[in-house]
């Protein structure tokens, strides 16, 4: 079997972010800072890490402000430039990628996750492609999509991130119904979207990262609702079950679901907590205002 190289990246980011509002009232959510880096930035530099050269992002309306972040800004660096801030600099341009390599589409209604994907899917082509979510953060030392990447040039086919879950949380997720484990390997035997804890055939739950075939779009162009009426991606990959090799891998590192208020405040201490401009200050704030609290 010949794996072909992932070379593209589908980053859906056109849901509303109500769980943030106000604050996400006027600002994409993709554009929450962890620190002092947006969440879709932390996605977009994980999948270059991970070889990427193609960037698709599914956007929808009031998303703008994302593709202002991906293009240059010539005031401010201009002003910058004549005032010689170099490390600001860098830091506005230097993970900018290369002209033409983001392109952006729209979701023009909010049919779910599966919809969103499947409007990239002639951007895609017929390849392999991963998709990225960037409420789902991930700390660690080698990049999560990478991991990934690693995994799948063995196994082929469809790889998922998994991690478990306590079990009153399975009804947030997509969760696998395990089959044989080799390593941190775990083969897809059933997939189920947000099912209730008692139902749930495992604690084991996707996050936001997959590497997936393109046949996945066949099943996405049906338009089949699923749970909560949506278009699942879930769905659609466990109608590839038995068709194609199928792993979730369990990552090594450690996510934070910041579509959460808890999630993000959470990835908030420990991102900066590994900053060395940072950590004194924080990690003794974290601690005094616990103790005083
Ligand atoms: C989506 C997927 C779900 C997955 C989750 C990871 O759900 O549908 O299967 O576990 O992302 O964050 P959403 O967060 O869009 O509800």
């Amino acid at each position: 079997m010949s794996i072909r190289k992932v070379r593209k990246a589908v980053f859906p980011v056109g849901g509303l972010g109500t769980r943030f509002l106000p604050a996400t009232k006027a600002m994409p959510k993709e554009m929450l800072p962890v620190v002092d880096k947006p969440l879709i930035q932390y996605a977009v530099e994980e999948a270059r890490a991970a070889g990427i050269e193609e960037f698709i992002f599914v956007t929808g309306r009031g998303k703008s402000a994302i593709e202002d972040h991906f293009d240059q800004s010539y005031e401010l660096q201009e002003q910058l430039e004549s005032k010689n801030k170099q490390e600001e600099l860098a830091a506005i341009a230097e993970w900018l990628p290369a002209a033409g390599a983001v392109a952006y589409t729209r979701q023009m209604e909010p049919l779910g996750l599966g919809h969103a994907v499947w409007c990239a899917r002639n951007l895609v082509g017929g390849e392999p492609f991963a998709v990225l979510l960037a409420d789902d953060l991930v700390l660690s030392d080698k990049p999560c999509l990478k991991q990934m990447t690693e995994a799948y040039e063995e196994t082929g086919g469809n790889v998922v991130a998994v991690m478990d879950v306590p079990r009153e949380h399975t009804n947030r997720y997509g969760i696998l119904d395990p089959g044989p484990t080799s390593g941190s390997l775990v083969e897809v035997k059933g997939l189920v979207e947000k099912p209730d804890p008692e139902l749930a055939p495992s604690t084991l739950s996707i996050i936001g990262r997959y590497v997936l075939q393109p046949e996945v779009f066949e099943y996405l162009e049906k338009r089949e609702r699923g749970a909560g009426n949506e278009i699942q991606l879930t769905d659609a990959l466990a109608a590839q079950i038995g068709v194609s090799p199928f792993h979730g891998l369990r990552f090594e590192g450690e996510r934070f679901d910041c579509g959460d208020k808890a999630g993000f405040l959470r990835a908030n201490i420990a991102f900066a907590l590994e900053r060395e401009d940072l950590r004194e200050d924080v990690q003794s704030f974290v601690n005094n205002y616990a103790t005083e609290g």
